[in-house]
């Protein structure tokens, strides 16, 4: 018999690794699981007003969002639990270096295989909540996740959080092929 619950309605989030500049260049980096893909080209987060990311984010209209990895996920981690407002040089306590992204005004984390660089479109404050809504403006992958050219999943370590048990779980293999495997109701 199914039972109502209360915590965890949403599953699987992702884990998302924020990047943005300061007003003096500075990098910061924080973990998101409220995110997702709008359509084709526009991604959304939803950030708390409180956080660096947040006034970096109003600042420069520019962003980078990289996937947490499983071989990183103690610096993933570190940068959802501690504030650049707080700790100046947070990168760097965690062992992330960045390159400055040659699309936006934000830094892509060398560490981290695939990142998408994000300009945006539309910002909603609401309460302590700020809805970023942005277009994809470019992507960016190291050779060794790729396959002929294209990012290839299977290579690049993905995690999810899963909320109620509060820790990062491993994405799985693939179990079907996508848009084929119900063709054999048609
Ligand atoms: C797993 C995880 C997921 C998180 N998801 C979000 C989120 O979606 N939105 C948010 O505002 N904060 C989220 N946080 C909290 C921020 O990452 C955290 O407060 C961070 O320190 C903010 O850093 P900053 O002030 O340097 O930007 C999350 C933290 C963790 C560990």
């Amino acid at each position: 018999m199914k039972q109502s619950f209360e915590k965890g309605f949403f599953a699987p989030l992702p884990v998302l690794i924020i990047g943005t500049y300061d007003a003096n260049g500075v990098p910061d980096a924080m973990n998101a699981a409220w995110g997702g893909q709008i359509g084709m080209s526009q991604i959304s987060v939803s950030l708390s007003a409180s956080h660096r990311t947040t006034d970096n984010i109003k600042l420069n209209k520019e962003f980078t969002v990289a996937y947490a990895t499983a071989e990183h996920i103690a610096a993933c981690d570190y940068v959802g639990i501690v504030s650049g407002k707080n700790v100046e040089n947070k990168l760097d306590k965690c062992g992330f270096t960045v390159t400055r992204s040659d699309k936006v005004n934000a830094p892509v984390i060398d560490q981290l295989p695939v990142t998408i660089e994000c300009r945006v479109i539309d910002i909603q404050e609401e309460f302590n909540e700020t809805r970023v809504v942005a277009e994809v403006v470019g992507l960016k992958a190291d050779e060794t996740v790729l396959t002929d050219g294209k990012v290839d999943y299977s290579k690049v370590g993905l995690v999810i959080y899963d909320t109620v048990s509060k820790s990062y779980r491993a994405v799985g293999e693939s179990v079907a092929a996508a848009r084929s495997v119900g063709r054999k109701y048609e």
